[in-house]
């Protein structure tokens, strides 16, 4: 049985982590950590004994790894503070700036750390293609990414969505930061050589869409994903859990697991 805490359980994938830990046989919901302040704290997560903290310390010394869907400053805080404690990290937040990277490095030198823009095999399988399919049709078909979330989505593009885009100019041997383009607005001018355009549907629940573009003259492929739960992210964040507990320290994403 391996002892989890959970950051973030009063949010949306928070809330389905703690669902599935609960009905596992594998993991055990050991703790659970909200942002001080928030409305959840005190209370009791449902179908367990469970009551959600403030306390950080606390929450990361009751358990072998924590499983982070929060926003970036509440990821390097808990980078932070688990090193203290050695916890594995399991980080499924988007938007990661390089302060948190540099955080969730620090941990790395003395724990397992997973990190995951998209924790859905099927998106592990959509990068593998993408990339394949960029090194395989060459620079005469023109690329794109275009992906959908719900309305309260906070960041764009996506994680999802950059590594997608880093998928298809790793295959076609780009730079993304160079090729990016994701302001098409008013008299842009016909598009670039090389670009890769990276477009931001949002409205309602939608879960999650992202679709790669390879578009010739004559004909077009497209390569797409669609999430139909939020449970897929959370069933693959808690596979990551049970298997980064047995790794060394380090960094390790979806390809280490899948073995893409
Ligand atoms: N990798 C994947 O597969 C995947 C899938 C889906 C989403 N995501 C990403 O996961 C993140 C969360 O998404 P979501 O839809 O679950 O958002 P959400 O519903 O807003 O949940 C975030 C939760 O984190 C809490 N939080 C904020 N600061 C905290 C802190 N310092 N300590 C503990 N908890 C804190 C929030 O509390 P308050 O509301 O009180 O601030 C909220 O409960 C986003 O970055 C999203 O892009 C990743």
């Amino acid at each position: 049985m391996i002892d989890l805490c959970v950051l973030g359980p009063g949010g949306r994938m928070g809330q389905q982590v703690c669902d599935l830990a609960i009905a596992s046989d594998s993991v055990r919901l050991a703790s659970a950590v909200e942002r001080k302040g928030a409305p959840a704290v005190g209370s009791v997560i449902a179908s367990s004994s469970i009551s959600i903290g403030d306390a950080l310390p606390s929450g990361l010394s009751q358990a072998q790894v924590y499983i982070d869907f929060t926003s970036p400053a509440a990821t390097a805080e808990a980078a932070h503070q688990a090193i203290a404690h050695k916890t594995a990290a399991v980080v499924g937040t988007t938007g990661l700036d390089s302060p948190c990277q540099k955080a969730l490095d620090e941990l790395s030198n003395v724990a397992p750390v997973f990190v995951a823009a998209n924790f859905s095999p099927g998106v592990a399988l959509l990068l593998h293609l993408a990339k394949t399919a960029a090194a395989a049709l060459g620079s005469e078909y023109d690329l794109e990414v275009v992906e959908m979330h719900h309305r309260n989505k906070v960041d764009a593009p996506s994680g999802t969505a950059l590594a997608l885009g880093e998928a298809l100019a790793e295959g076609r041997g780009l730079n993304l930061e160079a090729a990016r383009e994701s302001n098409r607005d008013g008299q842009v001018g016909p598009r670039r050589q090389g670009e890769i355009g990276m477009f931001a549907v949002r409205g309602g629940d939608i879960v999650g869409e992202h679709t790669a573009f390879l578009i010739g003259d004559e004909e077009r492929i497209e390569i797409a994903h669609r999430a139909q739960k939020r449970s897929v992210f959370a069933a693959g964040a808690l596979r990551a859990a049970r298997w980064v507990v047995t790794q060394p320290p380090g960094r390790y994403s979806m390809s280490d697991l899948l073995g893409f």
